[in-house]
């Protein structure tokens, strides 16, 4: 079985000088789980680590560097899935803990399949994996868009509790890129997710044959506090069965959760299309359907890649055997 591993590190609308850091980033993830991969780890331990170095860089929506809430809160959701046992493991709503996915893997190993808030934080320090501050999670770029998405002053702090419910409207989700509401600016991260987009994410095979996916998200700029989106959501964020595939998505994630398009997109390959062809007919499918954008990518259960946006733009990247670099795009 040939070893196989995407990334993916969200779909939206990217301003064009961002291109070269996120397909930067994505080749770093992709180069970490592939050495997993090429040292005899599993399709989870690759998917785990891709995902892991993509939260830890600050240029994309996941980990440190995720939106905030409208009242100026990091949020993070996670999800990931083994192909073999069907097993998953998802947390949602976490506020203290650096890397969601490596929670969620743990979620995975235990009776359960999804923890949210607090209870996902307990369960992460039961675990052994350490809480940080919330203003960790929190970079400047992104406070600084915070504050100017609603209007802010200079006097709030990093981390403080501010109510701005009253403000919600002064971000005009329809805005074009590179206008002040809703949008990028020059210092942003790569992926500003000026079109509510985000979420990173990674699919994997190994010599097993074995099948993972997963994704980590800090959900939609100007999510309502408590909002969870498609990331932590089996079947919508994430889906991975052996013999079929294993699908990460990105966009927003309402409209993912409504068709559980991940699922859906290896129901497409259950049915006899490519990898390609069903990550195609996938996004086809969200676009007629119910108009949602983003973007997913699929390895089929061979490791064959497929991946297809409706969104201007995701940072992707993946390797596969025979190659000696993977290959990065937008
Ligand atoms: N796809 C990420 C989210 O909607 O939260």
């Amino acid at each position: 079985m040939g070893l196989a591993l995407i990334v993916h590190g969200g779909a939206g609308a990217m301003a064009r000088e961002r291109y070269d850091a996120a397909r930067e980033g994505c080749r770093e993830a992709a180069v970490a789980g592939w050495r997993v991969l090429r040292a005899g780890g599993s399709a989870l331990d690759a998917v785990e680590k891709a995902i892991s170095v993509l939260e830890n860089n600050p240029g994309f929506n996941a980990g440190t560097g995720g939106v905030l809430t409208t009242d100026g809160r990091a949020q993070l959701d996670a999800g990931i899935m083994d192909g073999e046992t069907l097993d998953a493991g998802a947390i949602a709503g976490v506020e203290r803990i650096k890397n969601p996915i490596q929670v969620a893997r743990r979620v995975l190993a235990s009776p359960h399949v999804l923890l949210i808030g607090a209870g996902a934080e307990s369960f992460a320090t039961d675990s052994g994996i350490a809480l940080c501050d919330p203003s960790e999670l929190v970079t400047p770029a992104q406070y600084a868009r915070w504050q100017r998405g609603y209007g802010l002053g200079d006097d709030v702090n990093v981390g403080d509790r501010v109510d701005v419910g009253a403000g919600l409207g002064a971000i005009d989700m329809e805005a074009e890129p590179g206008t002040r509401n809703g949008a990028y600016a020059d210092d942003e991260p790569v992926h500003a997710d000026a079109h509510k987009h985000g979420t990173v994410g990674a699919v994997a095979v190994d010599a097993r044959g074995v099948v993972a996916a997963g994704a980590s998200t800090g959900g939609i700029a100007a999510k309502h506090p408590g909002r969870v989106g498609d990331t932590p959501i089996v079947g919508a964020g994430f889906y991975a069965e052996n013999g079929l595939g294993g699908v990460s998505s990105t966009g927003h994630g309402e409209d993912f959760i409504r068709l559980l398009l991940a699922r859906r997109a290896l129901d497409y390959i259950a049915a006899g299309s490519s990898a390609q062809a069903a990550a195609t007919k996938a996004m086809q499918l969200l676009s007629r359907r119910v108009g949602g954008s983003g973007g997913l990518i699929l390895l089929d259960g061979q490791g064959r890649v497929g991946y297809a946006r409706n969104s201007p733009t995701m940072a992707h990247a993946f390797i596969v055997e025979g190659m000696d670099v993977p290959f990065a795009g937008v």
